[in-house]
């Protein structure tokens, strides 16, 4: 079953910018790209490194350990099949944010 976390408004990114959510779950790594708000979990699918001070190219996240890039908006990486970022839904009701964790990971 999914979880529901209510992100307060004062914890959202600004524009271009990311911030890390604490849940009893884990951390998730909230960023928003061009205005648009991605949330996934900080934890890099090849060896667990935190994505949190990964260079963003676009949508492209490079992984400050080995330097795996992950497309945020799909979870994909780039030239290799079979594992991907944990991406979770972003919900918005009565203009606060939710973010709905997925109970497995989203991979292409
Ligand atoms: S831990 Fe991210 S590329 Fe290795």
């Amino acid at each position: 079953m999914n979880a529901v976390l209510h992100i307060p408004a004062e914890r959202l990114p600004a524009r271009g910018g990311r911030s890390l959510i604490h849940h009893e779950q884990g951390l998730i790594l909230l960023l928003d790209i061009d205005g648009e708000l991605h949330a996934i979990g900080d934890s890099c699918p090849h060896a667990g490194a935190s994505l949190f001070s990964g260079r963003l190219d676009g949508r492209w996240l490079q992984c400050p350990a080995h330097g795996l890039r992950f497309d945020v908006a799909t979870g994909c990486p780039a030239g290799i099949k079979g594992f991907g970022l944990r991406r979770h839904g972003i919900s918005w009701i009565a203009g606060e944010c939710h973010v709905v964790i997925a109970d497995e990971e989203v991979s292409a």
